[in-house]
This record gives structure tokens, sequence and C-alpha cells, in this order.
């Protein structure tokens, strides 16, 4: 069978609101069927799935696509993956040569779940030096069985033996990890080790961790990355903690494969671990999909704060909210949690620090905040950080800082606008002039901004025509309007007529804008800054409107109103997500 005619049977033999029923309770509304979103976190449903026209749509996050979209996103599978599970589920037979690589990947997924299931029955015998190990390190049997723990033995062959004598092809073992050769004779890569299978969210073994009993080296020997183990692609434990992610709204990061265990034994459900490697985009990406919470509980050495730090970064650009937990007693989340408690863990995940305060925290830590130098460092530092934020978080943290530090407000925010300066000027304008008018709000001080750059070049008047009506500060709306009046070519306004023409407070905020509002550098990409703020704005409001229509409509009645609205709030969503200001 060709692939395109797979996919076309498979989407024949399918009702999209099964295979969504089955992972999303729904319920009949109208000709459609109504849930709570499985992409993003809501309380009231608003994901709906036509069974007549076979798609899904959440009004809620813009998410929308067929059935295939579905199991891709929600099984995170690539559209081969997510054809196969499909095509499994509904008996469409994809033979090899229309589906090469991705039924070559089944044998892999079969070998690997053999493997653990032999070391799984090793381990469950009743003596072997891997349980008495587990044992001592606290992990009760019942955690071990959920884990799915095995004992690779100290004999050179026993698992190729029992490969073999199932008729496993030692390529296939060899590309998976499992043997190596030498010489011609093949031999176990994992012997006398605790194993850890790597089980994926579709419940698939794709690797294996396996530790030794005791001090030897490598502590950790880690699958090879194979056809079927992309080390970037997976989270260990995910499998299981995935639903308490979700329910909970939060991810508890930790290093390695004990830390996830012993946390859960104790009750603390919601942790995957990145297995010791720096944590990857698309591992973000993969939390994303149960929570945008992310809190890391890295080692409490030097290596796992720069871990943490870089983790940070990757989650944060990915639009995660982070936060960085300290263990204050012992070396990492296992060890804390057996000697203190859930409840002490709990309480550490309470005092976990935001992304921001935890760097700043690191660098005073770093900084000499007693001599000048060191001030001027921590300044320029500290001012990188905030620059990563919002501006109204930023806002916060600049008192914060200066209340902490001693540095004036002012100071600090002039080192965020002359570090900003290139990329971008309207925020830095914008914090300069609260330091010296405190009062001037954020939005306002956009459209003072414009003003005074429609004072500069008159060619800036009719440019901004087309945004006039996001203006929100009346005043300013009323010096634009008579900006415009007076405006005929595109020379500069005559700022004593323009004066003349207006009433006694937009005369006094003219005033303030002209006599504050300083233009540095380049005019030109300032006002694209505070055209593209004002786009954001109306985007934003438009969202929101939207958003209340669509919940408003009659799903019945105004069908076609429904589905234009939709693909609006799809461009805007996507726009919003590729836009570089973060709104
Ligand atoms: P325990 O000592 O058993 O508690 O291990 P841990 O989980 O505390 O490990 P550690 O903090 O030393 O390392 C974190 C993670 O890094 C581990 O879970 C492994 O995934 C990985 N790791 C640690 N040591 C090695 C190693 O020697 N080789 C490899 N490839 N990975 C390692
Ligand atoms: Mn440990």
């Amino acid at each position: 069978m060709k692939f395109e005619n797979a996919v076309d049977e498979i989407k024949n033999r399918c009702n999209i609101v099964d295979v969504i029923g089955r992972c999303v309770p729904l319920k009949k509304a109208g000709s459609n069927y109504k849930g709570v979103c499985p992409f993003h976190n809501e309380k009231t449903p608003s994901f709906v799935v036509s069974e007549e026209k076979q798609i899904f749509t959440c009004f809620g996050c813009g998410a929308s696509g067929d059935v295939i979209e579905f199991v891709q996103r929600y099984e995170n599978l690539d559209f081969h993956g997510a054809v196969q599970k499909l095509a499994e589920e509904c008996g469409v037979d994809l033979t090899k040569s229309s589906f090469g690589t991705e039924s070559r990947k089944e044998v892999y997924y079969e070998w690997n779940r053999e493997a653990a299931a032999y070391f799984y029955k090793v381990f469950r015998k009743s003596v072997n030096p891997g349980i008495a190990y587990m044992q001592k390190r606290g992990l009760k049997p019942e955690t071990l069985q959920k884990f799915g723990i095995g004992y690779a033995d100290e004999n050179w062959d026993s698992l190729y033996r029992y490969l073999k004598g199932k008729g496993a092809d030692e390529r296939i073992l060899l590309s998976l990890g499992l043997i190596s050769d030498s010489k011609g004779r093949y031999y176990d890569k994992f012997r006398n080790r605790v194993i850890f299978p790597i089980i994926n969210t579709r419940g698939k073994v794709i690797g294996f961790g396996g530790r030794v009993l005791g001090d030897g080296t490598p502590k950790y020997l880690n699958s090879p990355e194979s056809p079927v183990f992309l080390k970037k692609n997976n989270l260990y434990g995910l499998n299981l903690s995935r639903q308490d992610i979700n329910k909970e709204d939060c991810a508890i990061l930790v290093e390695g494969y004990m830390d996830v265990i012993s946390l859960y034994q104790h009750g603390i459900r919601n942790v995957a671990a990145s297995l010791g490697t720096a944590l990857t985009e698309n591992q973000a990406a993969m939390l994303k999909r149960y929570t945008n919470n992310v809190i890391l509980s890295y080692d409490a050495d030097e290596a796992g704060k720069a871990a943490a730090l870089r983790g940070m970064d990757i989650l944060h650009k990915a639009g995660c909210k982070v936060k960085v937990l300290h263990i204050s007693d012992g070396k990492d989340p296992d060890e804390f949690i057996k000697k203190n408690g859930r409840d002490a863990f709990r309480g550490l995940l309470k005092e976990a620090l935001p992304f921001a305060d935890y760097k700043l925290a690191l660098l005073k830590e770093k900084s000499d905040l007693r001599t000048t130098d060191g001030n001027v460092v921590f300044l320029q530092k500290a001012a990188e950080i905030l620059r990563e934020l919002s501006p109204v978080e930023a806002d916060i943290y600049v008192r914060k800082l200066a209340a902490e530090t001693h540095i004036s407000e002012g100071a600090i925010r002039m080192e965020m606008r002359g570090a900003k300066s290139e990329a971008n000027n309207v925020p830095s304008e914008k914090r300069r002039s609260e330091t010296k008018k405190t009062q001037i709000g954020g939005r306002d001080l956009l459209e003072r901004n414009l003003i005074r750059l429609m004072l500069l070049k008159g060619t800036y008047i009719p440019r901004t025509e087309p945004y006039a009506s996001a203006f929100k500060d009346p005043v300013c709306y009323r010096i634009y309007e008579v900006i415009r009046s007076l405006y005929q070519s595109d020379e500069e306004i005559d700022l004593k007529k323009l004066e003349d023409s207006l009433d006694n407070e937009c005369a006094v905020v003219l005033g303030e804008i002209v006599e504050h509002i300083q233009l540095s550098g380049n005019d030109e990409q300032m006002f694209e800054d505070c055209i593209e703020h004002i786009r954001i704005g109306m985007r934003e409001k438009r969202e929101a409107e939207i958003i209340k229509l669509l919940e408003i409509m009659d799903e019945e009645k105004e069908k076609t109103a429904i589905e234009d609205l939709t693909k609006e709030l799809m461009q805007i969503q996507r726009e919003k997500s590729r836009g570089g200001f973060g709104a």
C-alpha cells in the first residue's frame, strides 16, 4: 500500500471522536463534542471536536488539526509515528516497502523490551546483588517494580545468549548497545549493574542506564544513541509522571535516575530527569506539553549549579516559568528526601527561587559590592539578566535590586537602557524617563515617544495614522489629532503653532514631552519599535475579543463565522509565538 493511501485509509477507518475520546473526556455539544484541552491548562472546556469535519480545535490555545495531528501532539510523535500508531489501532497494514523506517524501529523496540524483561526477571529472583543494592538505598519493592528496575548479572554473555535463543539478530543488538563484539565473540555491555530501563511516553523501551553496585567506574553506563534512542528527545520518568505533572501543573526536573525514583517513592511524583546531560530545547518542548512551570532541582555541587543555569535559559526561552530549588542538606534530591522526608522537600519547593532571583543571587555572591569596580561589574551583569524579562517584571526587580544593593533605581535603569539601546530603544527610553517623572505610566510613554518622533520628523505623522485608534491616553490622542490637522507636507511641525492650538492640559503634557523625552540614536528604529508595541497591543486586544466571541457564539447557527474567527485566532497566536517581544 502506498503511504498516501495508507494515510487516507487510516482517516477513513478511525473516527476522531473515538480516538480523542480515549484520551480526553468529551461531551456532546450540538453537533460537536467538547472537552478540556489536553494541550494547555484550563478549567472550562474550550476544546472542540467536530465529528462531521473530523477535526479538533481549541479556542483557548489555538491547537487544531486532524486525527493524525492530534496523535502527533498528544503522544509527542512525528507524523510517521502517529500514522504508525493509528495504523496499528485500526488495523491498516503498513508494509515494509511503504513504511520503511518506522517498521524498522519496531524491531528495535521489541528487542529492547525483551532485554528489559530479561533484566527484570533476573532482578526479581530471590537473591541477587542488584536487589540487595537497591534495598540498601532505601527503595521498596513496589517502587522498583513500578520503574521496571532490573539486574544484569556478572556473566559475560547472559543477555546475549538469552536474546540469541529468541532469534535476535546480532546487528540489531549491537546498534542498540546491548552487546559488543571482540575478536568475533559477542559479550554483554551491561554486567553486574542495576538496570534502569528508559521508557518513552508511548511506553516503548528506548534505552537503558546501568549503575555499578558500589564505587566502580563508570558509575553509570548508558545506552548509546540508536535508531530508537535520541538522548535529546527524552526525559527519564516522564512515562510515569506526565499525568502528575499535568495535574500539579508543575514539573520538577532532576539530574539523575535515583533522584526520580526516590522522589517518586516519597510521593513527589511530578518529576523527571535530564540524565546528567545538558537540557535540550526538545526536552523543554516535551515538558511544555504538560505544564509551563518547571522547578529545577539539580545537585548542590558546582556542576549542578552550572547545569541549572543553562537549563534555566533553555526553559525560559521555551516560554516556561522556571524556578530553582536549592538543596540545603545532602548532595542531591535523593539524599535530601531520604534524610528529611517529603514535607521538608515540599518546603524546599515552596522556597524555590524564580529564575531572575536565582541568577541575581548567584551574581551577588560572586560580586564585591564594597568596591566601585565591583559595583560597576555587578550592575552591568544584573542589567543583562533584567533585560531578559518583560518590562513589568524588570521593573519589580529594579526596585528590589536598588533596595538590596544601594545602587539607585536610576542607575540600574540607565544601565539596562545602555545595554539595550542598539536592539530596542523603546523600553529603555521608557525606563529613563520614568526615573525623572515617576507618574508617567508605561503605556502613555509609548505614545509620548511617538509624539516626540512626530515632532522630529513630519513623515512619522501619516505613518502613525493606521494605529491612531490604539492611542489610550486621551491627552496624547488630542495632541496627536492637532498634530495631524497641522501636518501639511513632510516638514517639521511648528511647535509654537501647535501649543497655541492645544488646550491647557494638552499644552502641559506637550511641554513634558518636549522637555523629558530624549531621542537617542536611531529615530527610525525607535519609531518602528513603538509601532511594533502598538501592534502587539492591538493584536492582544483582538485575541481577547475573539476568545470572548467564540465563547458566546452559537455553534450551530454561526458555523462559518466561528470558523473564520478561529482561523484569525490561530493566525494571531502563530504571530504571537513568533514575535520577539514575548508579549
Ligand atoms: P547515585 O550516585 O546512584 O545517587 O546517582 P545520581 O543519580 O546521584 O548520579 P549523579 O548525580 O552522579 O549523576 C546524575 C546523572 O548523570 C546520573 O543519573 C546519570 O544519568 C549521569 N551519570 C552519572 N555518572 C555517569 C557516568 O559515569 N557516565 C555516564 N554516561 N553518565 C553518568
Ligand atoms: Mn545521588
